[in-house]
């Protein structure tokens, strides 16, 4: 009896149906690598870099250090490595994008997904993550509830109260940006100096430092991003959760017509000489996929830029809030002059 070979015919069909099953799956480049600059540290940006690769199978080189990455992009040239440009804050961002180290890179996809008050008009940089600068008050400071707006910190009763890392620090200048873009320039040095007669000692540490000031009793008030709240408060050593226990979080600027909390942003860019052009573009785009979303809020307590994100109970304890709409470009472009009122005041 004659036997039928069959087998070529069915691994024929099966090597069409994985093609297809590949070009309908993924109509983009699979595999290469990105070069990534960033001055996120190492442990927030891990495990983005990990799903990414699993999902696009994508290797990704990071140069991790908090300063001097835009100098030596700029010194690199066209023979720089750097595809992308990570960055915490937007007066950082700005700075890349001054410097005409991005390239531009519309995506309807970034587009659709970002706010536009948190991107660059010229599609340089994107925000990914928000973050609020908000005021932690002592549990023990009484009248605490007087404090609703950031402009209630100049008032002189509470003098000798508050602490604060010092003013040209981005996150401050970005503040007092804020500041000056919603009350104009006069009345942001009338506030800045209000501020800094109040301060119980004079500038110092970094926002975590000021929460353990708090804790410790140098002060009862302090200036901080939202964020560092939610990792003392979770984190896993005992005096740190201490340092937050002592504190309540005021998110200033909530009142009906008020402006609303100070907005700052995690971001990045497309470098201007990128090699791997195709990969740095979908790593932008994975950025503001649910799962890479709900990795900033779960990760560093950061709010997403996308809606329908579930977020860590820290962050859904304190609910919606108000946010300050003003273009995030605005206040890098206003951060010149608050940083002339910030010297001026020696904050
Ligand atoms: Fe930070």
């Amino acid at each position: 009896m004659s036997k039928t070979n069959y087998a070529p015919t069915v691994s024929l069909l099966l090597l069409t149906v994985f093609f297809i099953g590949m070009l309908l799956a993924s109509p983009r480049a699979i595999g290469g690598e990105i070069n990534i600059y960033s001055h996120r540290q190492p442990y927030l940006i891990e495990p983005f870099l990990k799903e990414f690769t699993k999902r696009t199978k994508i290797k990704t080189n990071v140069v991790f250090a908090s300063k001097g990455l835009a100098q030596r992009l700029q010194a690199e040239g066209e023979a720089s490595p750097a595809d992308l440009v990570l960055t915490v804050d937007i007066s950082r961002l700005k700075q890349y994008a001054d410097k005409g180290l991005f390239q531009p890179f519309v995506s309807t996809v970034l587009e659709s997904n970002i706010p536009k008050n948190l991107r660059s008009k010229d599609s340089t940089w994107y925000g990914f993550s928000k973050r609020s600068r908000v005021i932690a008050v002592s549990k023990s400071l009484k009248n605490s509830n007087e404090i609703t707006r950031f402009e209630d910190l100049t008032d002189a009763k509470w003098s000798g109260k508050i602490c604060s890392r010092p003013g040209s620090h981005v996150y401050n200048r970005a503040l007092l940006s804020s500041i000056i873009a919603a009350n104009g320039n006069e009345a942001a040095f009338a506030w800045a100096k209000g501020l800094v007669k109040n301060f119980a000692r004079s500038p110092r540490g970094n926002d975590r430092s000021q929460i353990k000031a708090i804790f410790s009793g140098e002060c009862a008030i302090a200036l901080v991003n939202h964020y560092y709240y939610g990792k003392l408060i979770n984190s896993e050593d005992p005096a740190h959760r201490k340092w937050a226990e002592s504190v309540d979080i005021i998110i200033p600027n909530q009142g009906p017509t008020d402006r609303g909390a100070h907005i700052n942003i995690s971001g990045g860019g497309i470098a201007k000489h990128a090699k791997n052009l195709e990969e740095a573009k979908q790593f932008m785009e994975f950025l503001v996929s649910k799962e890479a979303q709900k990795l900033y809020a779960s990760i560093n307590y950061e709010y997403p830029v996308i809606t329908g994100v579930d977020l860590p109970d820290t962050l859904t304890a304190w609910g919606n809030f108000r946010e300050d709409q003003v273009p995030i470009e605005t206040l890098a472009e206003l951060s010149g002059k608050a940083q002339k009122i910030i010297d001026k005041v020696t904050w």
